[in-house]
């Protein structure tokens, strides 16, 4: 019976020495043909299993390599050895796997980078820092369906295949069972669409935010988690094709509460991993200090890790409006010395190395920008009494940039109609959104978290794709 093992981190926390315990994981070393070092994911730390010599045959004792699975039962005794308090004095060791050293890629002693490790990404869930990650972000994950559930939100599930584009941008995946080699076509030659699986032309949501929208105008408040997918050809460290974003929407709400709710959400998550993921955090920082001795002192971080995280849920953050953003890059030092690459005037859209002067240069604390120009955002959000401005929100987060967007949304039907015919939104097809709006419309407002930024700014690590457990970005969708 398998469901007897203990896991190695309660094992570790045990205090009464003893006692028979059955210990199940793979083998990270083997010293000595007596001590082997085993983890079975549930920490970084591996619990000693002592062999006595001559306990085990010679055959039995080749078996023992990295990456073998085992089943020991033994008795867990006081440790005798330094840097644990307790470790298992093995009585039999069953090898449940064999792992050719010759052919397994993770053998410890040449640390492998986190490139090589994204190609072998099946296996590097076998290793110290991908198990930190990983543990990091169930715990994420948890802490935002406990933080919503307290407030009395609605988990919403909206639906992964949609016939909308709610984002407006053009960037969707399209979803079909028509034949790529000869689909059917109408006379003047475009596909006819009638045809396929739907009735109609549909794609990968790209937010889940126009149906969230429609469960908080009558269920008050909602979030979405689930996955989105976007076809936009960003080949950086923080865009995935496909990622996973938390949207909460609340009704009776204006920017105000969105910001307020954004930055109680955050703190909220990140002070959940603290108090639960302490080991792996320290450990994520300890990996920060050391990759970050490869760069130069003026690239190195200020803070370490932990002390970000504790920055972030000590302090606001700050909060801006669009205006006047532009007119602190305009007067900044690095603007003058002429180090921004792209234009900086009213209007633009922010740039990375304008979101990171602010946050990183500027205020050195995450920042929200508010009521950007209408013309940069998205059709449904609020329009402003100055005729230029909406009633926007983005969060920005030091290292990582933009990692929330959201607003307060257009409730008047008749701005709300204009602006989409403005913006070439086809109002038809959007009848039934309209209709939060012409049935008892009321005041709203939500946001976008990505859940991978998050997890990249909890974790210290520097590319989005490490934060994921199999990425998919442009031209790469392995595993
Ligand atoms: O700013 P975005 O596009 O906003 C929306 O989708 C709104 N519908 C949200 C809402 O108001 N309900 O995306 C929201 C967040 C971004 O701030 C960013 O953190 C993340 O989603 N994001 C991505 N993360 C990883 N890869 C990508 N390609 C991303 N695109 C957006
Ligand atoms: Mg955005």
């Amino acid at each position: 019976m398998f469901n007897k093992r203990v896991k190695i981190k309660k094992l570790l926390a045990t205090e009464a020495t003893g006692q028979e315990v059955i210990v199940m994981g793979w083998v990270r070393t083997f010293r000595n043909n007596q001590f082997i070092a085993l983890n079975d994911g549930s920490t970084n730390n591996n619990i000693q299993v002592v062999i006595e010599l001559g306990q085990l045959d010679d055959a039995t004792l080749k078996r023992i390599t990295t990456g073998a699975s085992l089943k020991v039962t033994g008795t867990l005794i006081e440790s005798l050895g330094k840097g644990q308090k307790v470790e298992v004095k093995a009585g039999t060791v069953e090898i449940l796997g064999d792992c050719d050293p010759e052919k397994y890629p993770l053998q410890l002693k040449n640390r492998p980078s986190l490139e090589y490790l994204r190609e072998i990404a099946h296996l590097r869930f076998r290793t110290n820092t991908f198990g930190a990650v990983f543990r990091v972000r169930h715990s994420l994950a948890h802490a935002v369906h406990k933080f919503f559930h307290e407030k009395g939100f609605v988990y919403l599930h909206t639906p992964i295949i949609t016939a909308s584009d709610a984002e407006g941008a053009g960037e969707m995946f399209r979803v079909t069972t028509l034949s790529m080699d000869n689909p059917p076509r109408n006379t003047d030659g475009s596909i006819d669409f009638k045809e396929d699986f739907f009735g109609k032309s549909t794609n990968l949501t790209v937010s889940g935010q126009l149906e969230g929208e429609l469960g908080a105008t009558a269920l008050g408040e909602i979030y979405t988690f689930g996955p989105t997918f976007r076809a936009e050809n960003s080949n950086t460290t923080r865009h995935l094709a496909e990622f996973w974003m938390i949207e909460p929407e609340m009704a009776f709400s204006d920017l105000e509460d969105n910001m307020n709710l954004a930055e109680e959400f955050i703190q909220y998550i990140i002070r959940f991993a603290m108090d639960n993921n302490r080991e792996d955090l320290e450990f994520l920082a300890q990996r920060l200090v050391e990759e970050e001795k490869a760069l130069p002192q003026d690239k190195r971080s200020e803070f370490g890790l932990i002390e970000k995280l504790e920055f972030v849920l000590n302090n606001g953050f700050e909060r801006i409006t669009y205006t006047e953003a532009i007119d602190i890059l305009l007067n900044s030092p690095a603007y003058k010395k002429k180090k921004f690459q792209y234009e900086v005037k009213w209007g633009i859209d922010l740039q990375s190395e304008h979101e990171r002067y602010l946050v990183e240069k500027h205020f050195k604390k995450p920042v929200i920008v508010t009521n950007y120009p209408k013309d940069i955002k998205a059709f449904y959000m609020r329009q402003n009494d100055d005729g230029k401005t909406v009633a926007a929100m983005d969060i920005l987060a030091p290292g990582i940039g933009e990692i929330v967007g959201g607003s307060q949304r257009e409730e008047r039907l008749e701005r709300l109609e204009q602006r989409m015919r403005e913006m070439h939104i086809p109002v038809e097809e959007m009848n039934w959104f309209l209709d939060t709006r012409r049935f008892g419309s009321v005041p709203h407002a939500g946001f976008g978290l990505g859940f991978e930024r998050i997890v990249l700014f909890v974790t210290g690590m520097t590319n989005i794709r490490d934060v994921i457990p199999f990425a998919r970005t442009p031209k790469n969708c392995e595993f």
